[in-house]
């Protein structure tokens, strides 16, 4: 069955272009998933939130600023007043050496409209960000997966930092495999503010077998950070142990090759990157 497939291939290294080819176009845009998809990535990683008229859409700031020429919250809008805003203009400011006139006036991408566009041919990795602030998000997403079969058909992840999304949406269905995302801080003393936020255990330094296996009880890997302010915050002890209990580890967002090549070294089962064309040269 593909979702058994979807799996299985988990179980190998997997190539995740982080908001598409980001770092060479602007984020979350079709060009950045065009050029990630033409690569052959194994998943197209994209945030989703929910606009004020309950459309999903492709974004990662809760406030869309940074990212478009348009101000406020983007659950404050709806898609109508989204998709007048120019989403790709920032980036040509941002990087003078990639900019490109094309990218003047893209705008915010739909769910439904990159399923439409890459169907099965892709597979997504999607998060529910910012739920506190989206409320409907999991509610609306997995109606959205179901609608264009993308479950049952081993096409999606989905990953949150917060452990109650990832809940409800097993709640709505349980066939959509999960990945739990963490935030970890060098100190355990900073970890226990994972708790809170998260809603799983601290710490890898402390982790237990009992621990995983938490996690291990709905998701099938962690994602994780690498490096917090030049300190490392897991090593292949804690990806053994993650894999020993059942969990694939995937760290975010790896954008150059020397730490792609100590990662893989490390064992890693994936990666998050913005540069997908520099992983997919150390994996071939
Ligand atoms: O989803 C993995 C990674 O993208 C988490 O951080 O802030 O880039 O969504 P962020
Ligand atoms: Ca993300």
């Amino acid at each position: 069955a593909p979702l058994e497939q979807q799996l299985k291939e988990l179980e190998s290294f997997q190539v995740i272009a982080h908001r598409g080819a980001s770092g060479h176009v602007p984020e979350s845009s079709m060009a950045a998933l065009e050029l990630a998809h033409g690569w052959g990535v194994d998943y197209l990683e994209l945030d989703v939130q929910i606009t004020s008229d309950g459309e999903l859409v492709a974004f990662h700031d809760d406030d869309i600023s940074r990212a478009s020429n348009g101000e406020g919250g983007i659950n404050e809008h709806t898609l109508a007043e989204l998709k007048a805003l120019d989403t790709g203009s920032w980036f040509n400011e941002a990087y003078p050496d990639q900019a490109d006139e094309a990218f003047e006036g893209t705008q915010i991408l739909t769910l439904d409209e990159v399923f439409e566009r890459f169907g099965h041919d892709a597979r997504y990795y999607l998060e529910t960000k910012s739920p506190q602030l989206n409320p409907g998000l999991e509610e609306a997403l997995v109606a959205t997966l179901e609608e264009h079969d993308m479950i049952e058909s081993g096409r999606v992840l989905i990953q949150s930092f917060e452990q109650d999304s990832l809940l409800k949406v097993h709640a709505l269905n349980e066939n959509v495999p999960l990945i739990q995302l963490v935030w970890y801080y060098p100190s355990d003393d900073d970890n226990s503010r994972l708790v809170e936020w998260t809603g799983v255990t601290p710490g890898p330094q402390e982790i237990t077998d009992e621990d995983f296996q938490n996690i291990a009880d709905y998701a099938a890997g962690i994602g994780t950070n690498f490096i917090y302010e030049g300190e490392q915050v897991i090593d292949a002890d804690f990806i053994r142990q993650a894999n020993e209990n059942d969990l694939q580890v995937h760290v975010y967002t790896i954008n150059e090759t020397d730490e792609m090549e100590r990662l893989m070294e490390m064992g890693v089962n994936g990666l998050f990157t913005n540069y997908p064309d520099r992983l997919l040269e150390l994996v071939d």
